[in-house]
């Protein structure tokens, strides 16, 4: 019975045994980043459409609330979700479910192309960056819509004197992802052909167009630099199974590679992987291909260097974990996060387990240590939890990782995954006092109201 001047928040952590080893093999789910899109891909027919191999992730459930929220039909069936768009009565996203998903801004080209009007709210910055929506915003004006944005709403609509979007050249500053997702969903039900230039060639993206040439788009050379769109009148309904999480599948390999492990990982396109098999070759681990599987024999760990960069370079979602790894290798390596301007945030928290990196902007100069110490932490945003995982599994006590929230975003079954694989890993619940807002986590103080979704 909470007393009358104290509250409780619960929460939960993962309690993780050092010194792991994993073995065995594992199945790698849908990827969250193709998910995502190709829900809001839906939303441009009438018809239905069946998408398999859908992770269980809390942004699934967000996307699934936002798109109920606009009048669609959706019923779950375990991976598999039968969408129905047919009835949509409402344009608007409501705030409060935009601002807890970056991703459903991407709603907007497929509304738009549809409905001729859309009004969402700013999808706001998050842990890892300002996240804006420059390229979004300029590309659609280019295909013919009036934007406005006020009081923190993006308001679009066709020129009055238009019925449909127009196709035209767009050429991204730089090659986002969402972005490129955006534009190509708005051309492809638009009058004429549209050349985007500068395209993110990344496989999520690539995954979308294959869904979207299913439903009758007119798509080519999706996954080059310069993608080009013929609009169509309408689209059909399809079946489509999601491709394998190539971040997910990464992320695995790293931990395997961090513990000299041997593990199979399976399914996987090995072509999503190669900037990252590359760099896990370089420091030491052996790497079998086979057909959609990948065996790793993690060795003796060797300091390299990484630069994240756009697919297929090596990917920012990995870097995080890939900082863990190299925290106990054997010398200097040197870590550059190219992309955001704020996903370091793991590095001072490596460092509490014993690390010894030295942070220059967003470049991570590592010296390897022999060993990390086992801590209580809280991750920060997506990425940056799972290599505290890592690094967990690696130290040699035992430590709680906090801050779940974020990691059920994007990694399914995450603990019974590792569980499988010999991790001794539970996630236990907690009800912690609150103090003047805040609550004490041992001897950290950390302010609840500073997480974001990334
Ligand atoms: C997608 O985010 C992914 N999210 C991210 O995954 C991923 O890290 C990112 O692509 C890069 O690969 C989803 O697909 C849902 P961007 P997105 O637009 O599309 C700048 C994870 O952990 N930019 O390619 O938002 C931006 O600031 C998440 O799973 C603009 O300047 O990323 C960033 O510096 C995190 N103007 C860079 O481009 C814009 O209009 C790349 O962003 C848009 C982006």
């Amino acid at each position: 019975m909470p007393s009358k001047n104290k509250s409780y928040l619960k929460s939960e952590s993962l309690k993780i045994v050092g010194h792991g080893k994993l073995k065995g093999s594992i199945e790698i789910s849908g990827a969250k980043n193709s998910a995502l899109v190709l829900l809001a891909a839906s939303l441009l027919t009438n018809e239905k459409i069946i998408l398999e191999n859908v992770p269980w992730l809390t942004d699934i459930e967000k996307m699934i609330n936002i798109l109920t929220n606009l009048g669609v039909k959706l019923v779950n069936k375990n991976n598999k979700i039968e969408i129905d768009s047919r009835n949509i009565s409402i344009k608007e996203l409501p705030f409060e479910l935009v601002n807890g998903l970056r991703a459903s801004f991407f709603c907007i080209g497929a509304l738009l192309a549809k409905f001729g009007e859309v009004q969402i709210p700013l999808p706001g910055g998050c842990n890892i960056g300002l996240r804006p929506i420059d390229e979004h915003i300029n590309g659609l004006k280019k295909l013919g819509a009036e934007i406005i944005i006020e009081e923190g709403i993006v308001k679009a609509k066709l020129k009055r004197e238009r019925e449909k979007l127009y196709g035209t050249n767009i050429k991204l500053t730089c090659p986002s992802v969402g972005a490129t997702e955006t534009l190509i969903m708005a051309a492809s039900l638009a009058q004429g052909r549209t050349v985007i230039q500068n395209a993110a060639r990344e496989p999520e993206v690539q995954d979308l167009c294959q869904m979207l040439k299913k439903m009758g788009a007119k798509i080519y050379d999706s996954g080059k630099e310069t993608i080009i769109i013929d609009g169509v009148n309408e689209l059909h309904g399809c079946t489509h199974k999601v491709i394998p999480d190539r971040i997910e599948a990464g992320t695995f390999l790293i931990a395997a590679a961090a513990t000299s492990s041997s593990i199979t990982i399976s399914p996987v396109i090995p072509n999503h992987l190669e900037a990252v098999i590359h760099k896990l070759r370089e420091t030491g681990s052996l790497i079998m291909i086979r057909d959609n599987s990948i065996t790793i024999y993690g060795k003796a760990i060797k300091a390299v260097d990484i630069e994240t960069a756009p697919f297929p370079g090596f990917p920012t979602d990995l870097q995080a974990p890939f900082t863990a790894l190299m925290t106990i290798a054997n010398g200097e390596s040197k870590i550059t996060e190219t992309i955001f301007e704020n996903r370091m945030n793991h590095i001072h928290l490596l460092n509490k387990m014993g690390a010894c990196i030295k942070l220059d902007q967003n470049t991570a100069h590592i010296k390897g240590v022999q060993n990390l110490n086992g801590m209580d932490l809280v991750g920060s945003d997506l990425r940056s939890s799972a290599a505290l995982i890592i690094a967990a599994i690696m130290a040699k006590s035992t430590s709680r990782i906090f801050g779940l929230e974020h990691l059920d975003r994007g990694y399914e079954n995450f603990e019974s995954k590792l569980s499988r694989l010999g991790i001794e890993i539970k996630r236990e619940f907690h009800k912690k006092i609150l103090i003047e807002k805040e609550y004490k986590l041992d001897s950290q103080v950390i302010k609840t109201s500073e997480f974001k979704a990334a």
